[in-house]
């Protein structure tokens, strides 16, 4: 199996480096602070993960999941992805990451953003609407009658093709949302981001952290891409 890049080994790195290694797939894993800083984590992955640094994970393979936050984009060579298929799991949220006055004013999605960034990359938008510690209870095999699927948008066919092959590996169908411009449709808030996974869609939100996922098979999903409107990000909660 190719390798898998990755960069940022936190909730959603990790989560997603744990299904890869059970598909067989090797892992290279980068984070901040080096490669030593790792060794936990590789020891818990096996001997398909390795641990690198970011140049290393972003010349792994033909593919590389980004999973950093939002601001520490720019602090990664936007050359060193180029030609490479990056899933973006990023998202906004203002308290955390500041204001950035493009999105406030819904100009462009959080992953265009990261687009014009990493220029030279076939970025698809993947893994950003659902919580880390849904990962792991949703993922199955594929042809399970309780297959989950999850959106993936971007600009590039053969790009997004890819990435849904790798996910389909990983345990997931997915739902062409369409091209990174509509993305929105699945970004905090909107009908297809977190909430959607969860078991009791009348969860509180402070309860869903510790809350058990339920599956949402592609037409769900898809029902929710084409029912969301878009959530002006100024008038976000947070
Ligand atoms: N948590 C969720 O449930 C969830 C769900 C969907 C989407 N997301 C989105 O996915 C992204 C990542 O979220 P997360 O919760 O996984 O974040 P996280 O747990 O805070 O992990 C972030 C990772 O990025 C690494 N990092 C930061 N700056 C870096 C840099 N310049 N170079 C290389 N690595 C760097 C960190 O390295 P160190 O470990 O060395 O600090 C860390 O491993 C965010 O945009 C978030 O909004 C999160």
């Amino acid at each position: 199996m190719p390798t898998l890049g990755i960069i940022g080994s936190g909730n959603i790195g990790a989560a997603v480096a744990r299904l890869a290694v059970a598909a067989g797939i090797p892992v290279v894993v980068a984070n901040s602070r080096g490669p030593e800083s790792l060794t936990g984590l590789i020891a818990e992955l096996g001997p398909l993960a390795t641990a690198g640094t970011v140049e290393q994970a972003a010349r792994a393979g033909d593919l590389v999941l980004l999973s950093v936050p939002l601001t520490a984009h720019t602090a990664i060579p936007a050359g060193l992805l180029d030609d490479t298929i990056v899933l973006d799991t990023s998202n906004y949220y203002p308290y955390r990451d500041g204001r950035i006055a493009e999105l406030d004013q819904d100009k462009i999605t959080t992953s265009e953003l990261v687009h014009r960034h990493f220029r030279g990359a076939r970025l698809v938008k993947a893994f950003n609407n659902i919580l880390a510690h849904h990962i792991p209870q949703l993922a199955r095999p594929a042809g399970a009658a309780d297959r989950t699927a999850l959106p993936i948008a971007g600009d590039d066919a053969a790009a997004k093709s890819a990435a849904a092959t790798l996910i389909d590996q990983l345990g997931y169908d997915t739902v062409d949302a369409g091209p990174l411009a509509q993305s929105w449709r699945f970004e905090p808030e909107a009908a297809a981001y977190t909430r959607l996974y969860l078991a009791d869609p009348a969860t509180p939100g402070e309860q869903m952290m510790q809350a058990p996922a339920g599956p949402v098979a592609a037409a769900g999903l898809r029902r929710a891409l084409d029912a969301a409107e878009r959530v002006h990000v100024a008038g976000r909660a947070f």
